[in-house]
């Protein structure tokens, strides 16, 4: 039986694919009660640290609502509430937190901060998103193709746009272990690393899955049950706008481009989107864009993650 309490969730990496479809199980029954209008007790008693450096809609309000929907509290810590980094290192902050908090959620600039709370802490870190991972948005997005299609393994999907993103790369890492075929599409300039490429192949030669990276988005999309892409220029790289503009171009999620994926196929955005950039607005808008359930799932999935690694259970 998967056992998830008292664990980080820093990259999902370190995850078996049995404990994430644990998580993602989880993230159903949850759905299920809360759509039944049921209040539940599985974290009372449970106090949780919200750290924000960066702003967000989604992963602050799935973590508060989460929360309290299961009878738990959460305090939110935005950049200017707290020292971290500046007045008090990030081990200190750790150490504090950790004997106040049963657990805490981290949002900013540096994996490295993310892992060091974690290091410290004594009590679960959740990752709510660094320069390099976004593992609760990838497990909302596989639970979201969960509901349209059945089992994920072997379904296509294919991300389009900056391949070198958090997003782009959590995604990786979860169809590397759910036996997916994950594509990106992206300009050679925004290749995922190497590294992580070598590290997701060799995990998903033994689950089943293939991940592929090329430039062409029109045959990139071929097939595809999913097709998913992000903003060109993330949360810290603003000045970087213009250039990805130029770059990613090619690469806009429009009526084209989705007309060669599956005739089923549904469209994937973890939002905020920009229209007009990496998305049409047709698109988005479309009978195929499943952004607001995917948006919606970000609850119960955070959820799940909450409940499994601090919840009564
Ligand atoms: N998708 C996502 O993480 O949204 P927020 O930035 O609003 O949290
Ligand atoms: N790649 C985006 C995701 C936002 C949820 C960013 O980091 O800004």
């Amino acid at each position: 039986p998967v056992n998830l309490r008292g664990r980080h969730l820093l990259w999902l990496k370190d995850y078996k694919p049995e404990e994430i479809r644990y998580l993602l199980n989880l993230a159903v029954a949850l759905k299920a009660k809360k759509r039944a209008g049921i209040r539940g007790n599985l974290l009372a008693g449970k106090n949780i640290a919200l750290i924000f450096e960066k702003p967000s809609t989604r992963t602050r309000c799935a973590f508060t609502v989460a929360c309290l929907d299961e009878g738990g509290h959460a305090e939110y810590l935005g950049k200017s509430d707290i020292q971290l980094g500046h007045k008090e290192d990030v081990k200190d902050t750790a150490r504090v937190l950790g004997r106040m908090f049963d657990g805490i959620q981290f949002r900013g600039f540096k994996q490295s901060v993310v892992e060091e709370l974690a290091m410290y802490a004594g009590v679960p870190v959740w990752n709510g998103l660094t320069d390099s991972y976004h593992p609760t948005q990838a497990l909302a997005d596989v639970m979201t193709m969960q509901e349209c299609f059945g089992d994920v393994k072997g379904l296509k999907l294919v991300y389009v746009g900056d391949g070198r993103n958090n997003v782009a790369n959590s995604l990786m890492v979860i169809s590397s272990k759910l036996g997916m075929h994950y594509v990106i599409a992206a300009p050679k300039e925004l290749y995922p690393s190497q590294e992580l490429l070598d590290e997701c192949r060799a995990e998903g030669a033994r689950h089943g899955a293939i991940i592929e990276v090329i430039e062409d988005p029109h045959e990139a999309v071929r097939g595809a049950q999913a097709v998913y892409t992000d903003v060109w220029a993330s949360m810290g790289e603003e000045e970087k706008l213009a250039e990805r503009i130029k770059l990613l171009k090619p690469y806009q999620v429009n009526r084209t481009l989705m007309d060669l994926a599956d005739k089923e196929a549904i469209f994937l955005h973890c939002l905020p989107a920009v229209k007009g950039n990496e998305v049409t607005e047709e698109v988005f808008e479309s009978a195929q864009s499943k952004v607001f359930e995917e948006a919606e799932n970000r609850l119960h999935t955070i959820k799940a993650v909450i409940v499994a690694t601090i919840g009564n259970l």
